[in-house]
């Protein structure tokens, strides 16, 4: 039995219970059509409905469905479409093959023929003049998105697999930015080595790249690409992605050029401060804690580097860490970046409390087996922030003028939980190509 053979069983199995949870027949799930551009006869590079990519691992195929019924081997629709101008996506082999009665069309007419007998199925997907056309009662409900949801969390082995592809991918591309960078490249040269090194067009990215020389990496989403490099590059932030069958990576490294020392050992030190978060990681413990911990982590990185004139404890108690650190600790990752479900707690749709004072926060379920998520803990300069803590003088703005040019640091990987173990899933990409 393949891995594939065995998710699918597992994802069965769930959409069954839910579909039982809620009392709907069954499901059609739309692939997605690519959306136009305003006033042209462009479309916005199409992105593939998750819902569709968790059964099958075909990205490139628009205006496809899967319908399912419990009981019945599900039906897969491939528009390729009688169109001379545009590529049509294939068939691509593979175990899911099988497991579907899988069908091509030539146009939308004969799969909403096909579909006839599922009209009293939820429709899952975002097109929503097509279900109303078709005669579709029910689209996205609520109640059983919550529970697919909820359930997706938790990753099944192919899925593991297919994040580790990614990583390895993304992984190998960074160290290709990390050359150009070295090398004194400008971000937009270095922005397309990563490319070229994951080779695969700029559409096919998980999000917009973060690619950060110096102070810039104190942008948390900078997303331009300076066309002339600086006069020096001391710094570089990196945060960047790939994706594999649709799974995703998102990876963050700073590296520092050579002779800046002090900012070497400050990247280590963030390093090894999140090394130590990820192996403290236990099925059962709120995520959440663990955003708590790394503010104390901080706390104790900024009192060793001078950066602050207060204790490590007064510095997490008055929100200092907070200044530095103003994002979360991280998020659910799978088909999405930020993977649905991060702040519902159950199947029903209940939110997680959310008013502790830390907004940013994505995650907030406790850790559960299989369950894959980020762990970015992150330092910057980011003057409106440290501003709020200005008179109290808790900040020492001498430290910070040093810290200043470089930015900030932030060092990001993928965590499973397997066995009641951290596993990373970030890291092995990296060593293999040391
Ligand atoms: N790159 C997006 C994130 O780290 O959440
Ligand atoms: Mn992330
Ligand atoms: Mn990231």
């Amino acid at each position: 039995m393949s891995l594939y053979n065995d998710h699918f069983k597992i994802i069965e199995q769930r959409l069954s219970n839910a579909l039982n949870a809620t009392q709907y027949d069954g499901v059609v799930i739309h692939s997605g059509s690519p959306q136009k551009i305003y006033l042209d006869d462009q479309s916005y590079p199409y992105k593939v409905n998750p819902h569709f990519a968790y059964w099958v691992p075909m990205t490139d195929c628009p205006d496809s469905f899967v319908a399912f019924k419990p009981g019945k081997k599900p039906l897969l629709i491939v528009l390729q479409a009688d169109d001379f101008w545009h590529t049509q996506p294939q068939l691509s082999q593979g175990p899911w093959l099988e497991l579907f009665e899988t069908t091509s069309v030539p146009n939308l007419a004969q799969a909403e023929q096909l579909l006839a007998d599922y009209k009293q199925c939820a429709w899952l997907g975002d097109t929503p003049h097509m279900p109303i056309q078709w005669g579709f009662e029910t689209t996205n409900p609520d109640d059983l998105l919550a529970y697919l949801h909820y359930d997706r969390a938790e990753k099944t082995a192919w899925e593991i697999e297919l994040l580790t592809t990614a990583n390895e991918i993304a992984a190998k591309s960074h160290l290709a930015a990390r050359d150009a960078f070295l090398a004194g490249a400008s971000e937009i040269d270095i922005h397309n080595q990563y490319l070229l090194a994951m080779g695969g067009p700029e559409s096919s990215l998980p999000y917009s790249s973060i690619v950060a020389l110096n102070n810039h990496g104190a942008v948390l989403h900078y997303d331009k690409y300076e066309t002339t490099a600086p006069e020096q590059s001391i710094a570089f932030l990196i945060d960047a992605g790939a994706r594999h069958h649709g799974y995703v990576a998102d990876i963050t490294r700073t590296w520092s050029a050579p002779g800046h020392s002090e900012f070497q050992q400050f990247i280590d030190r963030i390093d090894s401060e999140q090394l130590a978060l990820i192996d403290s990681l236990a099925v059962g413990q709120a995520y959440a804690d663990y955003h708590y911990d790394m503010h104390i982590r901080l706390a104790n990185v900024l009192e060793d580097f001078k950066l602050i004139n207060c204790s490590a404890d007064e510095a997490v108690a008055n929100g200092v860490t907070k200044a530095f650190f103003p994002h979360g600790l991280g998020h659910l990752i799978g088909l999405q970046t930020h993977d649905v479900a991060g702040h519902q707690i159950d199947h029903h749709g209940t939110k997680a409390d959310t008013s502790d004072g830390h907004p940013f926060l994505r995650l907030r379920r406790d850790i559960t087996e299989g369950m894959v998520f980020t762990i970015e803990p992150g330092c910057y300069v980011i003057d409106q922030l440290l501003a709020q803590h200005g008179e109290a003088n808790v900040i020492n703005q001498e430290r910070v003028e040093w810290l200043r040019p470089y930015g900030g640091v932030r060092i990001e990987d993928t965590v499973v939980m397997k066995d009641n173990k951290p596993v990373n899933l970030t890291r092995p990409g990296f060593a293999k190509l040391a």
